[in-house]
């Protein structure tokens, strides 16, 4: 049962001639909400906040963000403390389950990661049938959904034990699909997960290895892979985890609704960010005027905006952003890698902060910035990007999921305000309407 925000104090809204007590609750961390649950049946009016920016959809004892002071906690544990002590399937099993895994728990849920590792050999077919430059997101939210066909007892009436054996299912084998989309794209024949290999040096050799150039699995590559999947495992309500919730919502089937999130997190203001960047630094650099770039960001009348940077909730320095730029730097410079992008991102940042719009208005690089960068340097394709915050990200999308099936979840079903014709526009219309002569 979730643990309800206590209220605290009481909100008076005077409308129309109407007063009415609102309750005030509070979070944990001091985080404060008017719950207007109550407000339509007792005055009549909704609310509006498109994009939700000021308006809580639950409550969740999963992540904490303070977006002022660049604060990010997983079950409470700060995120640069994960990112410097446990792995990825550790902070998996924290952000399922609540506590970090004892040593069994832990041996438990690596087998179970295991065992459910393996794709279905029919799914396998599927790969043949996709078209050559299909972008790997929308094979893998095709594939994941597709799941749901394979695996259909996943619901919320569902045992506890085919729920943890799903949610493995999840987090293990949508990592697979994800590298067999990988090298059916090069045309090279797939690599099986292998059950002596962790999660992340099984995601590298299934991405790298090949019957005629064995993959070295590099130990660096391997810490620094857990590093960026921890950092990535989940961000509260964002949108695709709010695509999961709203989708899990009407009881849908467990995969079904991850691919939800997969879709949501494949667009360029959301997960597709980071390849994005990439794109627009090369952009930048084969033009090689940086300042006209950060001028049309700052021109409200040019669509451009500078990718990697800005969030709807850090108004500071993303802190995955700091773990990733210094990864970045240290990662590239033992590398001996001489990467002009980073040479650019770096003075897109040292301009920006210390330019007024950008400051004024909370803009600073986000967890995407320099993610791609990294990446391009560990030998990750660009089009792999996104591929690789989704597989992060599914710990949260499932932990999202779990917590939200185990509360009294009601399905999502927010109102509107309508703004269309009204019956006197339309009786016109209506009356002269000339309906076709009967076609047979
Ligand atoms: C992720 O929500 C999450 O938690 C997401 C995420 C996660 O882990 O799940 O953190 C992952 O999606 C990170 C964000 C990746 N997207 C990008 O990097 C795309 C570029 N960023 C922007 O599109 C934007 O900053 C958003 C989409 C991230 C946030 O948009 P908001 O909150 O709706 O902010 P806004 O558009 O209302 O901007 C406020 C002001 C505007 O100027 P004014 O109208 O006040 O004059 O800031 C400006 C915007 O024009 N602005 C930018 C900008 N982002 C905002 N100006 C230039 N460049 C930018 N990138």
């Amino acid at each position: 049962m979730m643990k309800k925000a206590k209220k605290t104090s009481e909100a008076i809204l005077k409308v129309e001639g109407k007063e009415v007590v609102l309750p005030v609750i509070c979070g944990t961390e001091g985080e404060k909400a008017v719950d207007i649950s109550t407000l339509r049946k007792s005055t009549g009016l909704i609310t509006i906040d498109p994009g939700f920016a000021n308006t809580a959809n639950c409550c969740s004892q999963i992540t904490y963000i303070d977006g002022e002071k660049g604060i990010l906690r997983y079950r409470g544990i700060p995120i640069t403390e994960l990112a410097a002590k446990v792995s990825f399937v550790d902070v998996a099993y924290l952000l399922v389950h609540g506590t970090l895994p004892t040593e069994s728990e832990r041996i438990d849920f690596s087998n179970l990661l295991n065992y459910n590792s393996l794709l279905h050999e029919d799914m396998r077919h599927f790969f043949d049938h996709f078209p050559k430059g299909a972008h790997p997101m929308h094979i893998l939210s095709t594939m994941v959904n597709a799941m749901a066909a394979f695996y259909p007892t996943v619901d919320v009436t569902t045992t506890a034990r085919n729920i943890e054996r799903s949610c493995a299912r999840v987090i293990s084998i949508v990592r697979t699909i994800a590298a067999f989309a990988y090298k059916k794209s090069i045309g090279e024949p797939i690599v099986y997960p292998r059950h002596d290999l962790s999660y992340c040096a099984n995601f590298l050799n299934m991405m790298f290895d090949s019957p005629v150039k064995p993959y070295r699995i590099s130990p660096e590559a391997v810490r620094l892979l857990n590093v960026l999947f921890i950092i990535h495992a989940d961000h509260e309500q964002n949108c695709s985890t709010t695509a999961v919730r709203a989708i899990g919502s009407a009881q849908a089937n467990l995969y079904s609704t991850i691919a939800a999130g997969v879709s949501a997190l494949s667009g360029p203001l959301h997960g597709g960010a980071n390849q994005a960047v990439i794109e627009q630094l090369r952009m930048i650099q084969a033009d090689g005027d940086v300042a006209k770039f950060i001028r049309k960001a700052k021109d409200k009348n040019d669509p451009f905006r500078l990718m990697g940077f800005g969030h709807r909730v850090y108004k500071t320095y993303d802190p995955r952003a700091e773990i990733v730029r210094k990864e970045c730097e240290n990662y590239l410079a033992a590398s001996g890698i001489n990467d002009p992008l980073l040479d650019i991102a770096h003075r897109i940042e040292d301009i920006a902060r210390q330019d007024s719009y950008f400051v004024d208005r909370g803009l600073y690089p986000n967890v995407d910035f320099y993610t791609g960068i990294l990446y391009r340097a560990m030998g990750i394709p660009e089009n792999m990007f996104t591929v690789m915050f989704a597989l992060a990200r599914l710990p949260g999308w499932v932990a999202h999921w779990r917590e939200m099936i185990g509360d009294e979840t009601k399905i999502v079903r927010p109102r509107q305000i309508y703004t269309g014709r009204t019956l006197s526009e339309v009786s016109a219309e209506v009356a002269d309407f000339e309906p076709p002569a009967l076609i047979i």
